[in-house]
């Protein structure tokens, strides 16, 4: 751990869950009160791979991994108060990424998982008293099992000495399973038994339903701090002395997060099911399950005209990075020509898009028609494409927010390049689509019969 950028004394944390703790619910839990917030595990194997990526548009740091997910997302309002949770067994393990963008690190050592203990990893660290030793101090510990009294206490006071910062003691056996009963007396007696701070975990279940009761867990383990799982998975609300806010309310105010940070929709839903619980299956549950992207999740809370203001504001953030770091010229690399373009629906008429022009000029001329080649990125999943024609390819180095609408600006691209006209409004009639396609009256291969929205068939 970064010392002191971060006590843990005296807090409450929001405990390590897998797909549980990512940024929106991280964020969620410092909105309630929480005062450190930790992510869901890491591996670090999995992170050493990563990119680190500033994302000006959602103003957030990322880090990608080489086939384009985001492992871990944080931004600027939580930089104090987030532990990255991380799953090793390597006593070289750097913190060198990270340590810029958290608070703190912690080393899992309660994953029971097959996939971290075969490694030496998670619970199996528990059960290797020199290596944990060896492992690099200044990191926090979240221990979950117990082994016998005297044992537990022994182990932790090996842990202290490495000099990591605190060490947060799941009351909890190897066999034993979340719906056992906490042992309170094991977590006094590490506290008891060690100086630094002793985060108490492990009473959602059955001893911390209020945010009184937080207090009340506390005392009862003699530890200094407390963190909290299930309970504030289930509503984060726990963490408010103001006392509780429905769930209803929560699920919102999530949501409005995941929006926001343009969280991976299937991570939201997991998110929401958790705090559904027994209502999963309710119709409002069954919209969330069925629901594929946000924008559907939106709509079954009602927050779709958040979600669409939400998506304005951040086209126009992206739309102001964009054309301030380009350059409005062609630049050729190769046989790609590449220049900042945006398409701008309202700019041309309603019958009318670039493609269009291009496949009429292409068409005239006697080449093959124009080929669309799109890739979407995954940090705001923005897509470019690039076409091709008479064996040259021109593209946008501007992102869009739709496939169509990148296609339509490598159109622009190219019809700006080759000096042909593009249709938009204003600029001097052309030949190239006839007064009638304009006005969309032919029942052609290009239109729709009736001239209806010929701007979805090109
Ligand atoms: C959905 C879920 C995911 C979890 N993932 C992790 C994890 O990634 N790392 C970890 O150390 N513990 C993990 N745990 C264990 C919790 O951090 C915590 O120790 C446990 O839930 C007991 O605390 P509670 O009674 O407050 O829920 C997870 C627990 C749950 C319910």
């Amino acid at each position: 751990m970064a010392a002191g950028r971060l006590s843990f004394r005296n807090i409450t944390a929001l405990a390590p869950m897998v797909r549980v703790g990512t940024l929106p619910m991280r964020l969620l839990a410092l909105d309630y009160g929480a005062d450190v917030v930790y992510c869901e595990e890491l591996i670090d194997m999995k992170m050493a791979q990563c990119q680190r990526v500033v994302n000006e548009v959602l103003q957030t740091v990322d880090f990608v991994a080489p086939d384009d997910r985001v492992m871990f997302r944080t931004c600027d309002r939580e930089k104090d108060r987030v532990v990255f949770q991380m799953v090793t067994e390597n006593t070289r393990v750097s913190s060198g990424l990270w340590e810029k963008d958290v608070a703190a690190i912690d080393v899992n050592m309660g994953c029971p998982k097959e996939y971290s203990t075969k490694g030496g990893m998670g619970a199996a660290l528990l059960s290797n008293p020199d290596k944990i030793e060896a492992v690099k101090a200044s990191f926090c510990f979240h221990a979950v099992h117990l082994f016998q009294l005297e044992e537990t206490v022994g182990l932790v006071q090996r842990i202290e000495k490495t000099g990591v910062a605190a060490v947060a003691v799941h009351g909890r056996y190897t066999e034993e399973r979340p719906r056992h009963p906490v042992h309170c007396d094991y977590i006094q007696a590490v506290a008891q038994a060690v100086s630094i701070p002793v985060i108490a975990n492990g009473g959602s279940l059955d001893l911390v339903k209020t945010h009184a009761n937080i207090e009340e867990f506390r005392k009862v383990t003699g530890a200094s701090s407390v963190m909290l799982g299930r309970a504030a998975m289930w509503n984060m609300s726990v963490f408010s002395s103001q006392g509780p806010d429905p769930v209803e309310k929560v699920m919102d105010e999530y949501l409005k997060y995941a929006i926001r940070y343009d969280n991976h929709a299937f991570n939201t839903k997991y998110c929401l099911c958790q705090m559904l619980r027994d209502k999963v299956e309710s119709p409002l549950g069954k919209q969330v399950q069925a629901a594929q992207t946000n924008a559907e999740i939106s709509v079954a809370f009602g927050l779709q005209e958040f979600y669409l203001q939400m998506q304005e504001e951040l086209q126009a953030r992206r739309d102001s990075l964009q054309s301030d770091s380009q350059p409005d010229r062609p630049i050729i690399d190769g046989d790609v020509t590449t220049m900042a373009v945006k398409f701008e629906r309202r700019k041309y008429p309603p019958q009318i898009t670039p493609k269009m022009f291009l496949l009429e000029w292409s068409r005239k001329e006697k080449l093959e028609q124009p080929l669309y080649e799109t890739v979407q990125r995954s940090q705001d999943r923005a897509f470019q494409s690039t076409v091709t024609v008479a064996g040259r390819k021109y593209r946008s180095s501007l992102w869009e927010k739709s496939k169509k609408f990148a296609e339509q600006a490598a159109a622009i691209v190219c019809l700006r390049v080759l000096g042909i006209p593009e249709g938009h409004i204003g600029e001097k009639d052309s030949s190239l689509v006839c007064k009638r396609k304009r006005e969309g009256k032919m029942n052609g291969s290009l239109f729709k019969p009736g001239g209806g929205r010929s701007t979805e068939i090109l």
